[in-house]
């Protein structure tokens, strides 16, 4: 085993550049996908207060945690916690697990950004009239279809981690975070002339506090731990290749508020445009019991059918666009997914980046095509890993800075490029978000879900 120094790791070129990579981790199919079907999927706008309540009070804090953890050691999540963990054998299990989340959450995420990139094809066969090819490319049951299109998204995924950090995912998320941005706009400036889109207002703006039980506030912590890629060391990754100059604490504040305002403005196209195909006769909530028909497939079940009844030409450029949109949101994401197991192999196996990315993404793909043909898996893993799993390494990540790091020795660390922040109100509260409001809201949630598992 020869580990690698830090020079072969590469480092980000700028600080907008890590910003935008950080942020680009953040904003995917978390937001576009995952948000605005939880939002639909728990009533509205009660989830979206918890939600944003997680993103700031257990969140935010977590993400310095681990930005502060990764540049301090400049390693991946394993070698992080075990050069800080003064010996002790338990410490780098809290990484080997955030290496474990990445692989399985690759697996079905890659699966589901297949399925963006088989409805840009979708909607242009509609559009030409090709109906069976439409269809075929449209049904979500195809495995085959789904494997084939979920092997070329973790293809394109590999080869960008394969590039490495400045050249492959910095470039990549610079130029496509901002045109992904103004897609979005162009979209709800448009779903806002149609009918039925105010009803989707209503139900985003208007709380309705009976919701709120166990289980919507793990869906709701899970959902913030997912959304902004907490809880299984990517930004300890990201994090490693940070230069001292970097002021943690506001790139983590900007990264947190950019990932939840995409939420929000996603939500505001996606619950509208449900509406909107409702309006249009799709059957989106079971009349008998209010739920979802269905929640993994909801944003492609719902648009694609909202897309051919806006219908020609200007339907196919909106269907086409926003499949493109969430693809390119997707892959931002993936490829944080991946950097996370491809660092702990170069870091601590000593493989170079382009083998240990063919390996890795090697490995992740043959679940994925599992996946592809087995959906139900989806739900499966998104319960164990994302909303177990991530505030589980959050509440480990929480525990080891606060009791066995010590924040003092964080403090440190994050002096470096911020100097004031020693002796700021700021500082204090975050050593007692992080210390005690985190891994106490997380452990009651934890405890709540497997106590009603067990009852
Ligand atoms: N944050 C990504 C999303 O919202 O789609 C998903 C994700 C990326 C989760 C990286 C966890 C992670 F470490």
């Amino acid at each position: 085993m020869t580990p690698t120094t830090s020079s072969e790791r590469g480092t980000w070129n700028s600080k907008i550049g890590f910003i935008l990579a950080a942020a680009g981790s953040a904003v995917g199919l978390g937001n576009i996908w995952g948000f605005p079907t939880q939002v639909a999927d728990n009533g509205g706008a009660a989830f979206i207060l918890i939600y944003l309540l997680c993103c700031l009070i257990i969140g935010f804090p977590v993400m310095i945690a681990e930005l502060a953890i990764g540049r301090r050691t400049q390693k991946n999540p394993v070698g992080a916690l075990k050069a800080l963990s003064k010996g002790n054998s338990f410490i780098p299990l809290i990484g080997y697990w955030g290496v474990i989340c990445g692989v399985m959450i690759l697996s079905f995420y890659v699966v589901i950004s297949g399925w963006t990139l088989a409805y840009v094809f979708e909607e242009l066969f509609y559009f030409f009239q090709f109906e069976s090819a439409a269809n075929y490319v449209g049904d979500l049951g195809n495995g085959l279809k789904n494997a084939v299109f979920t092997l070329f998204f973790m293809g394109l995924t590999i080869l960008i981690v394969t590039g490495g950090v400045s050249k492959g995912i910095e470039r990549a998320t610079k130029l496509l975070m901002p045109v992904l941005i103004g897609i979005l706009f162009i979209l709800i400036f448009y779903i806002f002339t149609l009918d039925g889109a105010k009803e989707g207002l209503l139900m985003f703006f208007k709380p309705d506090f009976s919701t709120i039980d166990g289980n919507l506030l793990l869906s709701a912590m899970g959902q913030a731990f997912f959304s902004l890629s907490l809880g299984m060391g990517a930004l300890i990754t990201y994090g490693s290749y940070l230069n001292k100059k970097q002021n943690i604490v506001e790139s983590a504040a900007y990264i947190t508020i950019f990932d939840v305002g995409i939420a929000v403005v996603a939500g505001l196209l996606v619950i509208p445009a449900m509406f909107v195909a409702q309006a249009g006769g799709v059957q989106i909530f079971n009349p008998e019991t209010g739920a979802l028909f269905s929640s993994v497939t909801l944003v492609f079940d719902v648009l694609p059918e909202m897309f051919h009844n806006i219908g020609g030409f200007v339907g196919m450029l909106l269907g086409i666009t926003f499949f493109i949109l969430l693809g390119l949101a997707a892959l931002t994401s993936s490829i944080s997914l991946l950097e996370v197991p491809v660092a702990y192999v170069i870091d601590e196996h000593g493989v170079n980046r382009k083998k240990a990315s063919w390996i890795v993404g090697g490995f992740v793909g043959i679940i994925s095509v599992i996946v592809s043909f087995e959906l139900s898996l989806i739900d499966y893993f998104v319960m164990i890993f994302n909303e177990i799993g991530l505030p589980l390494g959050g509440l480990a990540i929480s525990v080891f800075l606060g009791y066995f790091w010590k924040s003092e020795n964080a403090l440190l660390e994050l002096e470096q490029g911020n100097e004031s922040i020693r002796d700021s109100g700021f500082y204090t509260l975050w050593v007692i978000l992080i210390k005690y409001i985190s891994p106490v809201l997380i452990g009651l949630v934890l405890l709540t879900t497997i106590w009603s598992f067990l009852t």
